[in-house]
């Protein structure tokens, strides 16, 4: 069985870098592919590979047969490891998701099985160099810092994909929208290229994972259509918000996609929009062990991609504002519901009973996993139940029609351990707003058309689709899960690591974490 894995596994790799779009590989790169997409963390390695085997067809015409199913192993990082979980047993790389559209790009382009579904500098990196800089993600259309950069040497490639390089940021180009409530007063676009006919907007990929807890399609849920026949309403809101389903906003974003950033010529079938999206839901991507933890799934913990499968979702779940839309429970604030069996795992054990009159030596300290586990643990409770005044948020203090100023994380990551918000609202947290505005991004000044107001923003969100003045800079509630695998963070890549979200959120809120809680929950957030 071992020796038709490993017969079995360069086929697979090449399989995954064609999909992926990676430049022809060589013996010595597919085995190393190998070893990073299907080896990942030695203790899944052998389970993992039996499971290939099951899987695969082990003929000696493997070469003109589609694609084995692969099922991806653990996935190394810096805190241990992530894995994806297929609902189907296995992740089909026949699927037209990996297949090469128009410009050489196919979906996994820029949503890779290894990189949390998305993708981030340090292998775009790896790409950039292996491939001289020709890898599909590298192309003008929206890799680029502007369409219209020059690219003829290296040196103009690194500069003209810097974006990617450092931030992993793709060029979203929008229009202002027409009739809407501003206008652009001012581009600062530092590849002068943005304005009013397309704003240069800088997003990551939103992982193509998780999208079970999905209530709507992108940052600015632009792909989440509004279908006044459809049952999936705001409860309590008129005039009535009632949107289409994921899965018909998901057939149509599949097709933008190919269109888009594939630059294909034809839209998709249909036969291959409902492929793409249905491969798409069979995903679940977490983090299953930690260095210091070890296991997420040990001693009553319910981390791992095959719990968070398990979890219910529908539209409105648990929601913040309303309860749930089905069962009519107010909303429960323990969110984040996976690491309570690890809670007093830090306490030592009660001192044995004296023996023979003499006093029994102290008891045993807790080890270094039992403490790293606990931390875990308090980083969870921090999440669900640390309150701070959540204020000046758009979308929240002047939308949600109850006072709900006191809050926590669980606030806006409402849905049962996915963190994404279970109804469509956005939120402005003040990502994209001026004031934390870095050199590398074009900036917009926008006034107000009655009031004359200005506001600047690097992304003015979802105003970009409404046109209204209030839902400038307001982005939808990302899915937490897997986010080790898929830095850097938020819609703009702004944030690198998980500390540091940690601290905008401390400063942005005003908090007041002491050292001990902002380390318990990054400790937490890594683990998801
Ligand atoms: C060039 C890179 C690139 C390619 C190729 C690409 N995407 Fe994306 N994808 C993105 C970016 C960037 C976003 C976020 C854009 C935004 O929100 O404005 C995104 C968002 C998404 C989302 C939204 C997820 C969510 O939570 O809302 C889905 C689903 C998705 N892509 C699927 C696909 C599919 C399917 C394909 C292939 C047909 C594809 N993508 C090809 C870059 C890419
Ligand atoms: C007012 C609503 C709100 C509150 C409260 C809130 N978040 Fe968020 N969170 C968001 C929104 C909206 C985004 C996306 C922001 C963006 O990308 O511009 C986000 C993004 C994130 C991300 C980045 C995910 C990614 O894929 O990039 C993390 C991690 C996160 N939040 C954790 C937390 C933690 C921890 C807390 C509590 C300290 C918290 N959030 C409180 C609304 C909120």
């Amino acid at each position: 069985m071992y020796q038709r894995a490993l017969y079995l596994a360069p086929a697979i790799a090449a399989a995954l870098l064609a999909a992926c779009g990676g430049s022809s590989p060589t013996a010595e790169n597919s085995s190393s592919t190998t070893q990073r997409v299907l080896q990942g963390g030695a203790q899944g390695a052998a389970t993992t590979l039996a499971a290939v085997t099951v899987q695969a067809a082990p003929t000696a015409t493997a070469a003109a047969a589609p694609p084995p199913p692969v099922v991806l192993a653990p996935v190394p990082n810096d805190e241990g490891a992530s894995l994806t979980f297929s609902s189907v047993g296995a992740v089909d790389t026949a699927n037209p998701f990996f297949k090469p559209f128009g410009n050489g790009r196919s979906c996994a382009t820029c949503h890779q099985p290894d990189n949390g579904w998305s993708i981030g500098p340090d292998k775009l990196a790896a790409r950039f160099t292996a491939s001289g800089g020709t890898d599909p993600v590298f192309r003008l259309v929206d890799g680029a810092t502007s369409p219209l950069a020059a690219t003829a040497t290296l040196d103009q490639k690194r500069a003209a994909y810097s974006m990617l390089l450092t931030k992993g940021l793709i060029r979203v180009g929008l229009p202002m929208p027409t009739g809407a409530e501003f206008s652009l007063v001012k581009t600062e676009d530092p590849y002068n290229y943005a304005s009013a006919k397309e704003l240069s907007l800088f997003r990551r990929p939103l992982p193509t994972t998780n999208l079970k807890f999905a209530s709507s399609v992108m940052w600015d849920s632009r792909e989440t259509a509004s279908d006044a026949a459809s049952a999936l309403c705001l409860k309590d809101v008129r005039p009535a918000q009632c949107f289409a389903s994921v899965d018909a906003s998901l057939l149509r974003q599949s097709n933008s996609a190919v269109r888009g950033h594939a630059e294909a010529a034809q839209d998709l079938t249909a036969a291959e929009q409902r492929a793409i999206v249905d491969f798409e839901k069979t995903l679940f991507t977490t983090q299953i062990s930690s260095i210091d933890a070890g296991s997420l799934t040990d001693a009553g913990a319910l981390g791992g991609p095959t719990r968070l499968a398990a979890n219910a979702f529908y539209f409105g779940i648990n929601d913040l504002e309303s309860g749930d839309y089905q069962t009519g429970a107010p909303f429960n604030r323990n969110v984040m519901a996976m690491f309570g069996a690890w809670r007093n795992l830090d306490r030592p054990l009660p001192p044995p009973p004296p023996v023979r009159g003499r006093p029994a030596p102290p008891p045993p300290a807790p080890s270094a996993q039992n403490l790293a586990r606990a931390a875990i643990a308090r980083g969870e409770q921090i999440f669900n139940n640390k309150p701070f005044n959540i204020s000046g948020v758009a979308g929240f203090n002047d939308e949600l029609r109850r006072p709900l100023q006191r809050g926590s994380c669980a606030s806006c990551h409402d849905t049962p351990n996915s963190g994404t918000h279970s109804v469509v609202r956005m939120f402005n947290t003040g990502v994209s707003a001026g004031a934390r505005r870095t050199p590398d991004m074009p900036l917009y000044t926008l006034r107000n058309n009655t009031s004359g107001e200005t506001v600047t923003t690097t992304d003015p969100g979802a105003a970009m689709q409404t046109g209204k003045w209030k839902d400038i800079g307001r982005v939808k509630v990302p899915s937490l899960r897997g986010i080790e695998s898929r830095s850097p963070y938020f819609h703009d890549g702004s944030v690198h690591t998980i500390e540091d979200i940690v601290t905008f959120y401390d400063k942005r809120f005003n908090i007041g974490y002491t050292a001990q809680e902002a380390a318990d929950l990054a400790a937490f957030l890594k683990v998801l």
